[in-house]
């Protein structure tokens, strides 16, 4: 598998009026999850997000890149923590939509048995994640907000997929930066970390503030704050640190997307979704990613 389109969204003529897959997905706004999904290339976007996407990207025309470096982060993490670390349950929280190498095929291509928890609060993640884990009894996908996160941990879904008293990998890639508060983004990671067993790990990556944003930065944030319901709210290096306070972390660390290693950069995982080669041109790019051990 590589992209879904499960929606129908596919390649349009002119003259058609674009249908959402199902009654309670609003497509007449962009979405944060289709944007992405835009950037990387795929099919389960909608006119409005396509719109936005391109207003984002001609003011800042790195921003395709660095989507497609922060899925390559997640996809070398993961691999590596499958066949690293030993990690055969992962909890990934703001999923986004199904794309090239999911977080569930890279884990069980290390073990078919390794268990996976997708969550998002777009319910078009739902319709298209119901589609491609038809047949997957190790991966299940929840329509549901990390911003009540323990509710989420509540879920009976979950307990029942994943054991906490095993090590499990927290993955927050590319969504802390949709909760505008400081202290409930904080909030937040801090109360999914908690329930973690020592052993596990975080998965973390956020764009960034910088000393002085370009006028391309500034118009692409606009576009993110006037258009989409969560807008983009970006930190500092050091607000960002505070993720992994109390963590170990490995490989490079919390690092910058074009530095960041963890020690399995030749292997070929990630090299579909942006070659290594490219990544020498997001250089200074604030995006940060990082992954970290939970030790007690
Ligand atoms: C930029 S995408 C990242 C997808 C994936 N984690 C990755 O990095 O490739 C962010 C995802 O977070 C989801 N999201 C945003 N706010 C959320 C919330 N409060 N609860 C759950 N998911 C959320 C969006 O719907 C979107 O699918």
């Amino acid at each position: 598998m590589s992209q879904q389109d499960a929606g129908g969204t596919g390649a349009l003529g002119a003259e058609q009026v674009e249908q959402p897959p199902a009654p309670d997905i609003d497509i007449s706004k962009p979405h944060v999850a289709r944007m992405y999904d835009y950037f990387l290339g795929g099919k389960n976007n909608y006119a409005a997000d396509r719109q936005a996407a391109e207003a984002a990207l001609k003011a800042t025309p790195e921003v395709r890149l660095a989507a497609r470096a922060n899925r390559r982060f997640l996809i070398k993490s993961v691999r590596w923590l499958a066949q690293e670390a030993g990690i055969r349950q992962f909890l990934d929280i703001g999923s986004g939509l199904p794309t090239q190498q999911n977080v569930h095929e890279v884990a069980q291509s290390v073990d078919p048995n390794a268990r996976v928890v997708y969550i998002d609060n777009d319910p078009l993640v739902r319709v298209h994640a119901d589609v491609l884990l038809a047949t997957d009894p190790n991966t299940i996908v929840l329509e549901a907000d990390m911003r009540d996160p323990k509710a989420l941990l509540d879920r009976p879904e979950i307990r029942e997929h994943l054991d906490f008293s095993q090590p499990i990998a927290l993955l927050l890639v590319a969504v802390l930066h949709f909760i505008r508060n400081h202290d409930e983004a904080y909030a937040i990671a801090d109360t999914l970390r908690e329930a973690l067993p020592p052993g596990s790990y975080v998965v973390l990556s956020h764009v960034m503030l910088p000393e002085q944003l370009t006028e391309g930065q500034k118009e692409t944030l606009a576009t993110y704050n006037t258009r989409t319901a969560t807008g983009l709210t970006l930190r500092t290096r050091d607000q960002i640190a505070r993720f992994f306070q109390g963590l170990t972390p490995v490989g490079s660390g919390l690092s910058l997307i074009a530095d960041w290693t963890i020690g399995n950069e030749h292997d070929s995982y990630g090299d579909d979704v942006i070659s290594i080669d490219e990544i020498p041109a997001l250089k200074g790019f604030p995006l940060m990613c990082g992954v970290a051990r939970v030790d007690g």
